[in-house]
């Protein structure tokens, strides 16, 4: 995709979040099979639900800009997941590998928080402040998913994985 002015680059921005969200909805409900903690397992399915949303939002923006449905690939994502693929295949224990999956599951919140609000920020930059609200919905959204998880994570989690450790 050629990218020749500020338009192009959110455009190409657009359809490599989309990738992303298409990928995570894929593979959401296997990360939560992993899950032994169960509040952990349903924060990720219900997760789910709101990432489809998510790539339905962003279809809706690509045809309010008129923009083609296409779908850049993104290596990111696919590289957070690797990663978590290749640290699972060295963890035993069901309370260590809990803390894994958070950890890699906030990554690509991180990913998305800082891709959506810059995809915001561009939007309103370009005069385009219905889009920029509706991805400022999505930021909102990934922003109270990786709290969630810390939360989670702070109030059970980490300390259940070091009991075990030792
Ligand atoms: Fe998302």
């Amino acid at each position: 995709m050629e990218i020749n002015n500020l338009q192009d680059l959110f455009g190409s921005t657009l359809s490599a979040i989309y990738d992303a969200e298409r990928i995570l909805c894929r593979i959401l409900p296997g990360l939560a099979d992993y899950a032994g903690n169960e509040a952990l397992a349903e924060i990720l399915r219900q997760h789910r639900n709101e990432t489809e949303w998510q790539m339905k939002r962003l279809n809706r923006i690509t045809d309010i800009l008129g923009l083609p449905r296409s779908v850049k690939r993104n290596e990111a994502i696919r590289g957070i997941i690797a990663e978590f693929r290749e640290s699972i295949g060295g963890i035993r224990d069901k309370k260590v590998l809990d803390v894994a999956l958070v950890t890699s599951v906030r990554k690509i919140k991180h990913y998305e928080i800082a891709t959506y609000s810059s995809l915001s920020s561009l939007a309103m930059e370009l005069g385009h402040t219905q889009i920029g609200e509706m991805l400022n919905q999505s930021l909102i959204e990934e922003e109270k998913t990786d709290e969630t998880l810390l939360v989670l994570a702070r109030e059970g989690i980490y300390e259940e994985a070091r009991k075990r450790a030792a």
